[in-house]
């Protein structure tokens, strides 16, 4: 099994993150949001945190879908967060979706979340554990989890291969950035193991398919 490589945490480049948000994620979130929903149907109101939210494109369809949710989404890139501000407000949802340019690490949230949701963020971070840390002390006991992130392939030509098969169309600078997070990214074993050492027993793990780890469950 090929090493982790990691890439720069924050994605703070505004090319990066206008050709990032600019990209077509409508199936992988609207598919996260309904997976959400899925999991916790018992969940219909409440504060939800999104850990590195990027363009916020799932806090939208998070609070269009769930007309009692609130969202604080964080994250650390500056460009993001603008790109991100600008989408809730074209979308009418400013009253219900703050955005907070900050690192996770650092985060506190005086009105503790009901729920952690975090996609894409992982692997992106170097010590994965203080993202685990973080979801825990910053949201209520009991509260809802639901994160997923990419699979770290066997070896370097399989990750190339799973840009080719995924993103062929997609611009250069997208296939690169999914190429590297693909060798930032963890393993089933080591995500599972993450959970273990800040025992968050109640939180499962699932590979639902050739690229994705998926967590979720009560903290
Ligand atoms: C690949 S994007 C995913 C964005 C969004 N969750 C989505 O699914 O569209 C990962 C985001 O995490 C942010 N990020 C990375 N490290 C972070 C940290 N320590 N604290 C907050 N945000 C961070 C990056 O700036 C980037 O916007």
């Amino acid at each position: 099994m090929m090493a982790r490589t990691l890439e720069p945490e924050v994605m703070d480049e505004p090319e990066q993150a206008r050709a990032y948000a600019n990209a077509d994620f409508e199936e992988e979130n609207q598919g996260f949001v309904d997976r959400f929903r899925d999991f916790f149907p018992e969940f219909t109101e409440g504060h939800v945190l999104d850990i590195g939210c990027g363009p916020a494109d799932i806090p939208i369809r998070l609070v269009r879908a769930m007309p009692k949710c609130r969202v604080t989404g964080i994250d650390a890139s500056g460009p993001m967060i603008e790109i991100g501000a600008e989408a809730v407000r074209k979308a009418g949802f400013s009253h219900r979706i703050t955005l907070r340019c900050e690192r996770f690490q650092s985060c506190e949230l005086a009105d503790r979340p009901d729920a952690v949701i975090s996609n894409s963020l992982l692997h992106h971070v170097p010590n994965p554990l203080q993202f685990w840390y973080a979801a825990k002390k910053t949201a209520k006991p009991g509260a809802y989890v639901l994160v997923m992130d990419l699979l770290r392939p066997e070896s370097a030509e399989e990750a190339q291969a799973i840009v080719d098969l995924y993103a062929a169309e997609e611009p250069a600078i997208l296939r690169r950035d999914f190429y590297h997070s693909l060798l930032a990214a963890f393993t089933e074993d080591e995500v599972a193991a993450q959970l273990a050492e800040l025992n968050l027993s109640r939180l499962l793990i699932d590979v639902p398919d050739d690229r994705h780890w998926i967590v979720g469950g009560r903290l």
